[in-house]
């Protein structure tokens, strides 16, 4: 932060306020209204908080104007590129990265929880078939809890709280494989935990009993670029869930099962699933590209993974995520039709003035799906590689809300209702 103290006045019925001006690392600046009401009475209204910061956060930076995306100072491309995911995980975490001997140590803790109680089987067994993986993740990630009855006292000790993010982070793919080998039918299968993080959920997810299973390298390192790209993303909704819920001193079990519900709506997280879902249409019915734009131009669909509430030039992710797809299918040497269309669909949509005019460009969700798809994963397991991915961002951000003490989060409103008037009994009325 600046030492140059700069405010902003604001004038209100004859009066002068003056308002401290934050400025963050990267010259960010931000009216501080903290004292407005009590000296002036007023409050700010804005709704889907377009214009508000909810907090201050040294974990993640990005410029939507430029496309810049960081964790922790460092670009995400170079991360994409070149770290593991538990590296990142650490990163995003603990703010530094691991030297070689704190990473060994954090894997290898990962590794020796990565199973489930037995009881936590009982669980599974009661959901349908037909339950949707991300009802099915929610539900285990708040069920945790009841296993872990340390987690509901507020005032842990530093290694307690280690050892519940070591859990999470370990278990968390044991869930999401197992929720989907609970939609196929399939047996459970237990961790290997001879593999690495990646290789580990794949088996866990791939295997059966019947058939020998090799894990594929491309797939592994495929899985690790996207689950970093996923990993953070400062103040969106499922991580203000994370932070507004956990501000109330709940416990992170509950925390991240409120953050998992409110990552599968489909203008957020969910968005992934519903893009191929889109493209597949667009394939199936032969609908033209331009026939498609002018639909969503005529508002009666969006254009699902376009878009976004911060990135107005493009998603670093996305151009990432771009290449990513071209290279995966080619290296496992497969073609997807559904990439042309989303290749063609981009062009179309980027030439077109309405999408120019407001802003509207590929959001990560645009391709990651057809990496997913390359994994061969269903597209309803889509939004549980994202909550996979997002777990540490939303363990940091949860760790830094309770160490900056956060006051518990409630916002005010301007009430528009009926005043005050008296009780008619009913057969007065
Ligand atoms: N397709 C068509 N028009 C769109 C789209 C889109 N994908 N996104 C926004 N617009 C239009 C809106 O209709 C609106 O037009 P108007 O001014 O004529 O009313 C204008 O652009 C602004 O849209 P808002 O909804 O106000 O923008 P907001 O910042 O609130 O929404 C959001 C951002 C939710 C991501 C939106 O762009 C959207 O719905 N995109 C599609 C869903 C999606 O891909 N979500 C994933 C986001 S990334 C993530 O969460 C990981």
């Amino acid at each position: 932060m600046s030492d140059k103290a700069k405010t902003a006045k604001l004038i209100y019925d004859g009066k002068e306020y003056e308002l401290p001006v934050v400025e963050g690392s990267e010259n960010e600046l931000g009216i501080d209204i903290s004292n407005l009401r009590a000296e002036s009475g007023l409050i700010t209204l804005d709704p889907g908080f377009k214009n508000t910061g909810s907090t201050t956060s040294s974990i993640t930076f990005l410029d939507g104007e430029e496309g810049i995306l960081r964790y922790r100072g460092y670009p995400i491309e170079q991360l994409a590129e070149q770290a593991s995911f538990l590296e990142v995980s650490y990163l995003l975490i603990y703010g530094e990265l691991p030297d070689k001997a704190t990473l060994e140590k954090f894997e290898n803790d990962i590794t020796r929880h990565t199973m489930l109680h037995e009881d936590m089987r009982k669980i599974f067994d009661g959901f349908p078939a037909t339950a949707h993986p991300m009802g099915v993740l929610g539900s285990l990630m708040a069920a945790l809890s009841t296993f872990y009855p340390r987690a509901w006292d507020p005032d842990r000790t530093d290694e307690e709280v280690y050892l519940t993010i070591i859990r999470l982070i370990a278990k968390m793919p044991t869930i999401a494989a197992w929720s989907f080998k609970n939609e196929l039918g399939h047996p459970l299968n237990y961790p290997d935990n001879k593999l690495d993080y990646c290789s580990r959920f794949l088996k866990m997810m791939f295997s059966v009993p019947a058939e020998e299973y090799e894990v594929d390298p491309v797939l592994v390192s495929a899985l690790n670029k996207l689950l970093i790209l996923h990993a953070d993303h400062e103040q969106n909704c499922s991580t203000s869930t994370v932070r507004i819920v956990g501000s109330s001193l709940a416990n992170i079990y509950s925390a991240l099962a409120s953050a998992i519900n409110a990552l599968g709506g489909p203008l957020h997280g969910g968005a992934n699933q519903a893009v191929i879902e889109m493209l597949e249409e667009i394939h199936e019915k032969g609908i033209s590209m331009e026939e498609f734009v002018e639909r969503v131009k005529n508002k009666e669909m969006r254009l699902m993974g376009f878009g976004h509430r911060v990135y107005k030039n493009h998603d670093p992710r996305a151009t990432i995520l771009r290449k990513s797809c071209d290279e995966v299918l080619q290296k496992l040497n497969r073609k997807d039709p559904l990439l042309d269309i989303a290749k063609k669909l981009e062009q179309v949509a980027l030439s077109d003035e309405y999408f120019i005019e407001k802003k509207l460009y590929p959001n990560v969700d645009f391709y990651s799906g057809i990496i997913y798809r390359a994994l061969e994963l269903p597209t309803d397991m889509f939004t549980v590689m994202f909550a996979m991915g997002r777990l540490p961002g939303w363990i940091a951000q949860w760790k830094e809300m309770l160490e900056m003490k956060q006051p518990i989060g409630r916002p005010r409103q301007i009430y528009t209702g009926e005043t005050a008037r008296d009780y008619v009994p009913f057969d007065k009325r």
